[in-house]
C-alpha cells in the first residue's frame, strides 16, 4: 500500500496556534521581561528616593570631587527637568574659577572639561594630559605679534626648549650677571679657615640653604650677624620685572635658596680687619657707613693713647724710592685720624672689600708703601662745603661705589622648581659644574638634559606631563566665588 504522504498532510500535523501555548520556557521569558524593567525601575526610584544619582554616571569622580559622588546636579546642572551630559563651566565656576590662561591668544576659550576630565576614577584632576596644552603649544600662534617663546612644543621630549637663562642669544653665551665674586672650584677644595685658620672642607649647603631653612652657621660670625646693615636684603637681589604666572599654592619658602650673606657664610675666614691696632674688622655695609666707624675708631684710640701722635718713621719702610722725608714728626690728632683712615680705607676699599665686590669711583693708590702724606686733603670741594675744619673726614678720600649685588633669586620662572621636592639628591648631581666653576659669570643652573634625565615618560620615572612644571591658569586674575553649594548631608544633619 502506498503511502499517501503529501505536503498538505505533512503540514497539517504542525500546529499553527503553538505559541499561543505556554510552555515552563516561555513563562520564564515572559516573567522576565516584565520583571526586569520593574526591577529597574524600582533600583532606579529606590536611588532616586534616596537621591542618589550614581547609578547613571560613567565612571568614579576624581579625588577632590568625591564628596560630589551622588550631587550629579552640582556639575551637570539641570535643563528642562533632565541633565546635560555636557559639564557646563558656569557649574565649575560656581564654586572655584579657573582664570583663562595668556588671554591674548585667538584661539576660543576651552571648556573646563577639555583639560579636567572626570569621571576617571579617584585621579588627581589637575594632572592633565599633554595634548591639552600641545593644541596651542604644538602651533603656538598669537594674535598681532610674534610670541617670543618657542612655538613647537608637544611634550617635555619632543620640542620642549632648553630653558632661556641657558640658552645663547645672538651667539654669546648666557652670563649670571651677578656681582659677587665667588670662585667655586676654589672654594670646594679643601681650603684655609682665615689667613692662619685650620684646613677645612666647606659644603654647599653651607653657604647655600633655603629661605625657610635655618642658614648653617659654621662660618658665620655672630658680630656681623647680629648687627644691622643700612642697606635691605632685598637691594641685593636682581629686579626685573619677569611676567609670568603665579603659582595657585603657597610659596613654602623652601622652593629656592636664599642668597648667600656675608654675615652667614663668608665672615669666618675673610675678615674686615683695618689695621693692627684693632682685633675687630668693619662693619659689612656702605663705604659711608664704615668711613664712619672708622674715623670714631681712630678718635677713640688717639684720644686713650695721645703718645702716637709723636711719630717716628723706620726709614726701611720707605719704599718709595723717594728722598726720605723727616725722621719724626708730630701730628695733630685730628690730622693722625685722617691718616690713619685714609690707609685704612685704601686697604679695605683696595683689597679686602673688592676682592668679592666691584668697587668704582675712587681713585685707588698703592697700599703697600708706608704713607707719610697720606693725609693730605684730595678733595678741596669737601672741606669748601663746610664740614672741613671740624670733622675729621673732611680730609678723606672720596668714598667709592660699592656695584649693586645683583644676584639672581629666580632663574626659572616661567615654570616651578622646588628644591624640597628634590631633597634627596645631592647637589652635584644637577648643579655638576659648580665643582668646576672659577668665575662669578658663570651659570651653574641645570639644563633640560638634567631633568630628562629623571622626568621622563614611562613606569620608572617622575612625572613629565606639563602640569608637573607649569602653572595653566592665571590666579592672579582670579575671581573669588561666593560659595552657594551646600551638600545635601550638611542640610539634613542640622548639627
Ligand atoms: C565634579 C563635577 C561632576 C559631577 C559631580 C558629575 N559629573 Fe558627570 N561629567 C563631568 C564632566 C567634566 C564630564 C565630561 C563631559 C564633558 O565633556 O562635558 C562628565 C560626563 C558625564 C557623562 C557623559 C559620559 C562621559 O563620560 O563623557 C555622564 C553620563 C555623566 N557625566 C553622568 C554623571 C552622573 C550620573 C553624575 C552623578 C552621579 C555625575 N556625572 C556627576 C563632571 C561631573
Ligand atoms: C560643588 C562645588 C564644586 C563644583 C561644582 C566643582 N568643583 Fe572642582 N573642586 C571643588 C572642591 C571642594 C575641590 C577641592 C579643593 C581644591 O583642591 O581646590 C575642587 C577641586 C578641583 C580641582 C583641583 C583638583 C586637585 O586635585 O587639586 C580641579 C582641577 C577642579 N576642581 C575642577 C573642576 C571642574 C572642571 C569642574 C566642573 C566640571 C568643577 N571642578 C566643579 C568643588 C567643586
Ligand atoms: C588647557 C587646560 C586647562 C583648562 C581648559 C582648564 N584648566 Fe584648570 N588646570 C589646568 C592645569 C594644568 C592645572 C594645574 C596647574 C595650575 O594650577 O595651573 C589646573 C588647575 C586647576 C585647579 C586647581 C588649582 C589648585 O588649587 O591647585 C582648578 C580649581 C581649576 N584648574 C579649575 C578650572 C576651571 C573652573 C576651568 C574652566 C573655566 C579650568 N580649570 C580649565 C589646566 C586646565
Ligand atoms: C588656548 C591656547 C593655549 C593652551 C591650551 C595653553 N597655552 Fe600656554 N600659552 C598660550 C599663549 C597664547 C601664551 C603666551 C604667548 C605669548 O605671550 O607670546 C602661552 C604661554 C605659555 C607659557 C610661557 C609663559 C608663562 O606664562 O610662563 C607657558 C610655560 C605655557 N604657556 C604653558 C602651558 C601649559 C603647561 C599648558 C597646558 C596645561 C598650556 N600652556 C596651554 C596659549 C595656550
Ligand atoms: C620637568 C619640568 C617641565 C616639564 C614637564 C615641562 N616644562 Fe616647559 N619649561 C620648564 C622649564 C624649567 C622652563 C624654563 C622656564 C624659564 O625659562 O623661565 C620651561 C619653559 C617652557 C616654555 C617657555 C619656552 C621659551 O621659549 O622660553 C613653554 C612655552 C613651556 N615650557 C611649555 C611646556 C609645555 C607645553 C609642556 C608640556 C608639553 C612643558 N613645558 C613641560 C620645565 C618643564
Ligand atoms: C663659600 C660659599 C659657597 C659655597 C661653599 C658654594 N657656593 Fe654657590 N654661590 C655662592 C655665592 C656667593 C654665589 C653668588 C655668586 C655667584 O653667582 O657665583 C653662589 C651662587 C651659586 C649658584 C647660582 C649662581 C649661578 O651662576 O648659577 C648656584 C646654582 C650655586 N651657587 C650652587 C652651588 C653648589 C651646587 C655648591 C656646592 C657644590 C655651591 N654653590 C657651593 C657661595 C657658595
Ligand atoms: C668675602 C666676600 C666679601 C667681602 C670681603 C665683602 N663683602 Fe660685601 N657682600 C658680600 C656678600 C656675599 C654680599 C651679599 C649680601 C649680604 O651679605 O648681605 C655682600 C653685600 C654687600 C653690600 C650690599 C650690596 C647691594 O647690592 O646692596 C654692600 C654695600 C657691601 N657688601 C659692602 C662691602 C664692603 C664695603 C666691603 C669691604 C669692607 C665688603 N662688602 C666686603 C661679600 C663680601
Ligand atoms: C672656609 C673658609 C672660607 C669661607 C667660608 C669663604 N672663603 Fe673665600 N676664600 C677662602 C680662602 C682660604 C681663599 C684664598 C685666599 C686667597 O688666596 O686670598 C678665599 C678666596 C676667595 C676669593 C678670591 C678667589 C680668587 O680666585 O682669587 C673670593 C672672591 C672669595 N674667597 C669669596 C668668598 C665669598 C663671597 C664667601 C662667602 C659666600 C667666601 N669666600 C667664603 C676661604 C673661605
Ligand atoms: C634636581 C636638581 C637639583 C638639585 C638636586 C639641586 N638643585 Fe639647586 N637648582 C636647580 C634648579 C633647576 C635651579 C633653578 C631654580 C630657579 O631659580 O627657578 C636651582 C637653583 C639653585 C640656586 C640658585 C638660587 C635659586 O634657588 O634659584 C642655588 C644657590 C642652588 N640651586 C643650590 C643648590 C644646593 C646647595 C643644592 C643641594 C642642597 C641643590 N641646589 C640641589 C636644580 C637642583
Ligand atoms: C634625580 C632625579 C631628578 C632630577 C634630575 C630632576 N627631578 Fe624633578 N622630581 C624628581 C622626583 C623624584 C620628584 C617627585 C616625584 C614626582 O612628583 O613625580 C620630582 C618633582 C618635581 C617637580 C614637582 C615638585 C612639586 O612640588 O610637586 C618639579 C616641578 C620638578 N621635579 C622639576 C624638575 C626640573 C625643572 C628638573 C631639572 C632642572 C628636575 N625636576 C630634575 C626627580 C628629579
Amino acid at each position: 500500500m502506498a503511502r499517501t504522504r503529501t505536503t498538505k498532510t505533512v503540514a497539517q500535523r504542525i500546529d499553527l496556534n503553538y505559541f499561543k501555548k505556554p510552555t515552563p520556557f516561555k513563562r520564564a521569558k515572559l516573567l522576565l521581561a516584565i520583571l526586569a524593567p520593574a526591577l529597574a525601575i524600582v533600583w532606579l526610584g529606590l536611588y532616586f528616593f534616596v537621591r542618589d544619582n550614581r547609578v547613571y554616571s560613567s565612571g568614579r569622580l576624581s579625588k577632590a570631587h568625591a564628596v560630589l559622588e551622588k550631587e550629579c546636579a552640582a556639575c551637570h546642572v539641570q535643563q528642562a527637568g533632565g541633565f546635560t551630559a555636557k559639564a557646563a563651566d558656569s557649574a565649575c565656576l560656581a564654586c572655584h574659577d579657573g582664570p583663562q590662561h595668556h588671554a591674548s591668544n585667538t584661539r576660543t576659550k576651552l571648556a573646563c572639561a577639555e583639560c579636567h576630565a572626570e569621571h576617571r576614577g579617584r585621579v588627581n584632576l589637575a594632572a592633565t594630559r599633554n595634548q591639552s596644552c600641545a593644541q596651542c603649544h604644538g602651533d603656538l600662534s598669537v594674535a598681532n605679534r610674534e610670541s617670543k617663546y618657542f612655538k613647537q612644543i608637544r611634550s617635555f621630549e619632543d620640542g620642549h626648549p632648553e630653558f632661556a637663562t641657558l640658552r645663547f642669544a645672538a651667539g654669546t653665551a648666557p652670563r649670571d650677571s651677578g656681582t659677587i665674586k665667588l670662585n667655586h672650584a676654589l672654594h670646594m677644595r679643601a681650603i684655609r679657615r682665615g689667613p692662619t685658620g685650620p684646613m677645612v672642607q666647606l659644603e654647599c649647603m653651607n653657604c647655600h640653604t633655603s629661605g625657610a631653612t635655618n642658614p648653617d652657621l659654621t662660618y658665620s660670625d655672630p658680630k656681623y650677624r647680629g648687627a644691622s646693615v643700612s642697606y635691605k636684603d632685598s637691594d641685593v637681589v636682581l629686579q626685573i620685572d619677569r611676567k609670568t604666572l603665579t603659582q595657585p599654592q603657597p610659596i613654602t619658602g623652601r622652593e629656592l635658596m636664599a642668597p648667600p650673606k656675608f654675615a652667614n657664610a663668608c665672615a669666618a675666614c675673610h675678615l674686615l680687619t683695618f689695621d693692627t691696632r684693632f682685633d675687630e674688622g668693619v662693619p659689612h655695609d656702605q663705604p659711608q657707613v664704615i668711613h664712619a666707624y672708622l674715623v670714631k675708631k681712630f678718635s677713640e684710640y688717639i684720644a686713650a693713647h695721645p703718645g702716637e701722635l709723636n711719630e717716628v718713621q723706620d726709614p726701611r719702610r720707605n719704599l718709595t724710592g723717594r728722598a726720605p722725608g723727616p725722621a719724626s714728626r708730630a701730628l695733630s690728632a685730628r690730622q693722625w685720624i685722617a691718616e690713619r683712615v685714609a690707609v685704612s680705607e685704601e686697604l679695605l676699599w683696595h683689597k679686602t672689600c673688592s676682592q668679592c665686590h666691584s668697587i668704582s669711583a675712587t681713585t685707588l693708590h698703592d697700599v703697600r708703601i708706608a704713607r707719610w702724606d697720606a693725609a693730605k686733603p684730595r678733595e678741596p670741594s669737601r672741606i669748601a662745603s663746610g664740614t672741613a675744619n671740624t670733622a675729621p673726614n673732611a680730609w678723606a678720600n672720596s668714598l667709592p661705589d660699592v656695584a649693586p649685588a645683583k644676584l639672581t633669586l629666580q632663574w626659572l620662572p616661567h615654570s616651578r622648581f622646588d628644591h624640597h621636592a628634590h631633597r634627596g639628591f645631592s647637589c652635584t648631581g644637577c648643579h655638576q659644574s659648580a665643582l668646576k666653576s672659577t668665575e662669578t659669570s658663570d651659570i651653574l643652573i641645570p639644563g633640560i638634559a638634567t631633568c630628562q634625565k629623571c622626568h621622563a615618560p614611562g613606569a620608572g620615572y617622575a612625572e613629565s606631563r606639563c602640569f608637573e612644571c607649569h602653572t595653566y591658569h592665571d590666579w592672579e586674575k582670579r575671581n573669588e566665588v561666593k560659595p552657594s553649594f551646600t551638600l545635601p548631608a550638611l542640610q539634613m544633619s542640622g548639627r
